[in-house]
């Protein structure tokens, strides 16, 4: 049987606001994309991810959606939605929108009837509850964007859930009627023809019926409480189930879910026996530091939690987290780094998700207090405001670096001018040629987008590993240490070979290799 196309394929993650503005409001918006999308088929990745487009007042910059089944006009209309998908599929490429099950936002239709009154039809589609007697919240639960997850409604002396913002409500995932909307809305999609769901927070829809308090951490300095009761209660597995059924009328559709669960074994459950996600994050491996044996430890405690026909995925930037090539940055290394970064990412068994900027190379930019615009700057703390990750694409050396004609939301990276698309396209050397020939080499071998892993033997500060699929082979050696090495292999013929240092002599043997500094390499066996 052939493999699903998300198993053997690479995703792209777009930030929409960030990627290109094609109307000059310093904003990115989807004809953008479309003026954009011959980048993706060159560099040869198989879908997009696009964060959330849909209306939103944009408190956490679309992740509070205000109609599901349409677009902002900041992005643009339906129908540049419908044109933009269309032209993705003409090239190949694949679709897949930004599902935000946990919550709406507080202007959603759906919560401004909700608490127009306590008895409004749609009071129990959110999860509403009276003060303590003492006027203090329900229960102690914390939001993730800091300070207690409860907001007074003052009209209707009742206090409603907010995992995030206070903006961000969370929908009451036990009410049936909630359930058959969200069904809905999925379904809106994928009559369009969209082919599948990054799936916001989905450890998050089930919740302790009974809501009860979180315990304290012990000794914690910071009063930090176990999150027990407001995520990964195991009545998800079920609307997982019923959320898969809905896909599963369709032809080749696919969900990943951000499972922000640091327990592997825990993220595994949420694939069930391939009945409930296709795909889950592992947010384990994003955050692993620069270490060999640590990327090695944390692929093989996924490889062990998976059921027999799971299958990982390795993502190692988003548009939550400083990006990789900042936090892997290194004086000497830093450029060789994020090459390495670049070969573990595209040889490993698992789906790649790319993050839009990260095959240039872009790096965190720091962005002047004045400017930041992330509301976790002000309710958590300025530094972590994920504005850094968030700034535009440099596509060429021109004004608004062939982002906009305007002024962009954030500000360009200082080195914006030197490092973009169009001077690194022309370039066998740089990363972005890197990247593509590591997606052409994936793309060609089956050992490489559909073998078995095995970690092969290797000096401390390597990580090695095969990928077998039938009689094709591949080793592929990842040296993350400062100083040159060499790594003993099975000797046998190679047949293609691939370093990310572009200045080495390709080895025809495998047997016993050398290995630069921070180099990586890819020997596919003959
Ligand atoms: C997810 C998103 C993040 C958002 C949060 C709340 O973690 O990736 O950007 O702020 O959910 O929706």
């Amino acid at each position: 049987m052939a493999e699903p196309w998300w198993r053997t394929g690479v995703v792209y993650q777009i930030y929409p606001r960030s990627f290109m503005d094609a109307n000059g409001d310093g904003v990115g918006d989807l004809r953008g994309i479309a003026q954009r999308l011959d980048h993706l088929a060159w560099l040869g990745v198989d879908a997009f991810w696009l964060s959330p487009c849909y209306p939103s007042p944009m408190a956490d910059f679309g992740y509070d959606v205000a109609d599901y089944c349409d677009v902002d006009p900041l992005f643009g209309t339906l129908a540049d939605l419908d044109a933009l998908v269309a032209a993705a599929h003409a090239r190949g490429l694949r679709v897949l929108l930004d599902w935000v099950p946990n919550h709406t936002s507080d202007r959603h239709p759906w919560f401004v009837e909700s608490r127009a009154s306590r008895g409004a039809p749609k009071r129990d589609w959110y999860v509403w509850r009276d003060p303590k007697p003492d006027g203090s919240p329900p229960n102690n639960w914390r939001s993730v964007f800091g300070g207690p997850a409860w907001e007074l409604d003052a009209a209707t002396g009742q206090l409603y859930l907010h995992s995030f913002l206070k903006e961000q409500p969370d929908l009451d995932w036990r009410n049936p009627a909630v359930e058959r909307a969200m069904h809905d809305v999925l379904r809106f999609w994928l009559d369009r023809g969209i082919d599948g769901f990054r799936i916001d927070v989905i450890q998050r829809i089930a919740k302790h019926p009974e809501l009860p308090d979180d315990p304290p951490k012990e000794g914690d300095p910071y009063g930090q409480l176990w999150l027990c009761y407001e995520e990964n209660h195991p009545d998800v597995h079920a609307m997982l189930r019923r959320i898969r059924m809905v896909l599963d009328a369709y032809d080749d559709r696919v969900t990943v879910g951000e499972v922000y669960l640091l327990n592997q074994a825990e993220v595994a459950r949420y694939l069930g026996g391939g009945d409930e996600l296709h795909l889950a994050f592992n947010f384990r491996f994003l955050q692993a530091p620069w270490s060999a044996e640590r990327f090695a430890d944390e692929v093989e405690r996924m490889e062990r939690a998976l059921p027999p026909e799971g299958w990982p995925t390795l993502v190692l930037s988003n548009h939550d987290v400083p990006r990789h090539a900042t936090r892997y940055d290194d004086p000497v290394h830093g450029e060789a780094r994020a090459r390495l970064a670049a070969a573990m990412l595209l040889t490993l068994r698992g789906t790649p998700f790319l993050y839009q900027g990260e095959e240039i190379g872009m790096r965190n930019v720091a962005i002047p207090p004045e400017r930041l615009q992330d509301p976790l700057a002000r309710t958590l703390h300025p530094n972590l405001a994920r504005d850094g990750e968030r700034t535009p694409m440099p596509w060429d050396g021109g004004p608004g670096a062939g982002f906009t004609t305007g002024e962009p939301w954030l500000p360009l990276g200082p080195d914006a001018d030197r490092r973009h698309v169009a001077a690194q396209r022309g370039d066998p050397r740089s990363l972005l040629s890197l990247y593509r020939a590591l997606l052409a080499l994936r793309r060609a071998e089956p050992a490489l987008h559909a073998g078995d892993y095995e970690r092969l033997h290797a000096p401390k500060g390597v990580f090695a590993f095969e990928r077998r699929s039938g009689d094709a082979r591949a080793f592929v050696a990842l040296n993350f240490a400062g100083e040159p090495c060499e790594v003993a292999f099975e000797d046998a013929p190679v047949r293609r070979a691939l370093s990310t240092d572009p200045d080495r002599a390709l080895p025809s043997r495998s047997g016993r290799v050398a290995l630069g500094a921070a180099e990586g390499l890819v020997l596919v066996l003959a």
